[in-house]
Order: structure tokens, then C-alpha cells, then sequence
């Protein structure tokens, strides 16, 4: 990588999420920020809080502008198709934000469009973020004990999407986080969507699946009074739980479980069989952690292969375009 406050980087949406993107680049010290939205009033208010980015009018001019080689891709993903190909084709770099696209048949183009030299990454920022680091870790070790029910809930009111359901929007992170934590993709059993303030958009999702012996909820809503980013495991010998919205201390490990006696006491004494309760203490796990954005901006620009790359995105919007 270049002297990374020389990189010119190019940043085409100036929403919400395309700002806290610019955000972090100037935090990581990159100053020589291009910007392209067809929004001149986004623009206009990301110029008085960024005055020094450079407003790009024009985007066929980026797409020939050898100079431009990094793209972050921040702009709803109904948009995305005709653009990313666009930037595949002229060899551009492409930081793609989630989900991508809307459907399966769009992401299956793409990647017949790409060869060993593209290079598109998939925004999925819950890869990269230390907490979850952490949680595959102590998976991983055992310390749960077998793993047997994870529930991942994340609600709040808005930010309310036309162009994709909420399951394309926020359950993408989720299974993106199933699938760090676990390293597959698990199969969808069943699911329940609902369509409140427009009938061909879900509002409100619940989605079961299974990872081997692993019973999985996700529910999801962007119809919530407040904010929940909640994640809980079971295991067979420790419980835990990260809140992202307990900044003080998010993520906790309950030294309690659940169990039933062995087969043949519960057998023989079937009407008595209790099912057995142990609650130890909790303990909050420290994790030193940077800012997953920031993690995930390094990574798109340090490596030259992607953890979330294309086929990771795939994996992704297969499972979803079933529900
Ligand atoms: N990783 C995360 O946690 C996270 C969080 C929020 C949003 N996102 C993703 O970021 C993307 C943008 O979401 P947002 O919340 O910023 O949306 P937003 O509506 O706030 O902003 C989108 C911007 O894109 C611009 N735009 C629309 N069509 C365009 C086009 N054809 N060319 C150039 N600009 C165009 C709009 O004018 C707007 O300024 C989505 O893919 C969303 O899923 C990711």
C-alpha cells in the first residue's frame, strides 16, 4: 500500500453510512477524499462537515481516471448492479457495502463478470469486529461447552429501506456473523416476515435456522421504539451474551446452564425428572478493540484477498433470497 495519506480514495454515496465511512478515513488519516453522489444536497452537508473532499460531478470520469483506483460503494444496492460492474470492468478496487445487491441473480452476474484480477469486497463490518473475534474464540475453545441455541436480535426504528426487506438489510449482518462465529452457513427450517407500513417490503423478520445440533433465531425489526443489537449463546456449560448498546461492559459470560438428568434416571423416574438449574457468577469479558470500521477500511486496503469477499456475499444472499 502507498503512504496512506497520499492514497486517493474515491467514495460514491453521501448518506448516512457513506459519511461515518468518510468519517474514518480521516480518522485513519487518509486526506485526499474523493466524493460522488447524485444527491447535491447530501453533498453540500458533507462538504461543510468535510471541507476538504473533493466533490466529483461526473462518474464516467472516475471510471477513467487511472489515478482512482480505491472505490468505497455506499449507495442503496437496488443502485449497485450497473455501477459495480461498471467499476469491475475498468479494474477498479470496490469496497462494497452490504447486502450488495437485491437478489441472487444479480451477485451470480457479477461474479461471472469477475476474474482472478477483481477485486470486490463485501462491507460486512460484524467480520471484523474484535467482540466477535473474541465470541469465535471462546467458542472455539470450548469454554461454552457445545454450543445449543444462539438468538441474534437487532432492532430500532429505522433507518426504513424501499428498495430491499429488512432481512437483506439487517439479517445479512447477522448470518455474516453465524458464519465467522461457526465458519458455515447454516440451512434455513422456517420463517415468518411481516409487512406493516408496505405490503411488498417486510418490516419485521423472524428466521430459524440449524447449524448441525445449533438451533438458531434471528429477529429482526426496523419497527422498534429502541435500539437492541443483542446477541445470546447456549452452551452446555456457560451462557453468554453481547449487548452492543451496554457500551460499560457488552459483553458478558454467565457461569449457569440447564440440564436434565442422564436418559435412564430421567426414564425411570419420569414424572419426578426435574430438569437440573446451576447459576454461578457472570463475568464481563474485556476486549481490547478498535473500531470494526476501521478494521474492515485496513483490511480492504492492506490485503489482496478478502475474508468477505464475493463468494462470502454469495453465501449470503443465497440463503436470504429463500426467505
Ligand atoms: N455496514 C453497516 O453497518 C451499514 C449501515 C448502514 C448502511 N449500510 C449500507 O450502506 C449503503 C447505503 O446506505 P445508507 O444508509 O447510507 O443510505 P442513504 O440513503 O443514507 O444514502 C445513500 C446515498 O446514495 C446516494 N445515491 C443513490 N443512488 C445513487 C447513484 N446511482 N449514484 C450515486 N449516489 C447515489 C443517495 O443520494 C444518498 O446520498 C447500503 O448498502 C446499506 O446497506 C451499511
Amino acid at each position: 500500500m502507498k503512504k496512506k495519506f497520499d492514497l486517493k480514495i474515491t467514495v460514491l454515496g453521501s448518506g448516512y453510512w457513506g459519511t461515518i465511512i468518510i468519517n474514518t478515513l480521516y480518522k485513519l488519516g487518509f486526506r485526499n477524499i474523493n466524493v460522488y453522489d447524485i444527491n447535491n444536497k447530501n453533498l453540500s452537508i458533507l462538504k461543510k462537515k468535510f471541507p476538504k473532499i473533493t466533490i466529483k460531478k461526473n462518474f464516467n470520469k472516475i471510471l477513467i481516471d487511472k489515478s482512482l483506483e480505491y472505490i468505497f460503494v455506499a449507495i442503496p444496492p437496488s443502485q449497485n448492479y450497473f455501477i459495480v460492474k461498471k467499476l469491475i470492468l475498468n479494474k477498479k478496487k470496490i469496497f462494497l457495502e452490504k447486502p450488495g445487491f437485491i437478489n441472487k441473480s444479480e451477485i451470480t452476474k457479477i461474479k461471472k463478470i469477475s476474474n482472478k484480477n477483481t477485486r470486490l469486497m463485501f462491507g460486512y463490518v460484524y467480520y471484523y469486529n474484535d467482540y466477535i473475534l473474541k465470541i469465535r474464540e471462546l467458542i472455539k475453545k470450548n469454554y461454552l461447552g457445545d454450543i445449543q441455541y444462539v438468538s441474534l436480535r437487532r432492532q430500532n426504528l429505522g433507518p426504513i429501506r424501499n428498495d430491499v426487506d429488512v432481512d437483506f438489510d439487517l439479517t445479512s449482518h447477522d448470518i455474516s456473523i453465524v458464519l465467522k462465529l461457526f465458519d458455515k452457513i447454516p440451512r434455513l427450517t422456517s420463517f415468518k416476515k411481516y409487512y406493516i407500513l408496505n405490503k411488498k417490503i417486510a418490516d419485521i423478520s423472524n428466521i430459524h435456522l440449524k447449524l448441525k445440533n445449533i438451533s438458531i433465531d434471528i429477529n429482526n425489526s426496523w419497527l422498534n421504539p429502541t435500539k437492541e443489537r443483542l446477541i445470546k449463546i447456549i452452551g452446555k456449560k456457560r451462557m453468554l451474551i453481547y449487548d452492543e448498546m451496554n457500551l460499560a461492559a457488552p459483553l458478558k459470560v454467565y457461569n449457569q446452564y440447564a440440564k436434565y438428568p442422564k436418559l435412564d434416571y430421567f426414564n425411570k423416574n419420569f414424572l419426578n425428572s426435574k430438569a437440573y438449574i446451576y447459576k454461578g457468577k457472570s463475568k464481563i469479558v474485556k476486549v481490547s478493540s478498535n473500531p470494526p470500521l476501521q478494521n474492515e477500511i485496513l483490511h480492504f486496503l492492506n490485503s489482496k484477498k478478502f475474508n468477505t469477499d464475493i463468494n462470502f456475499g454469495l453465501k449470503i444472499l443465497s440463503l436470504l433470497e429463500r426467505v
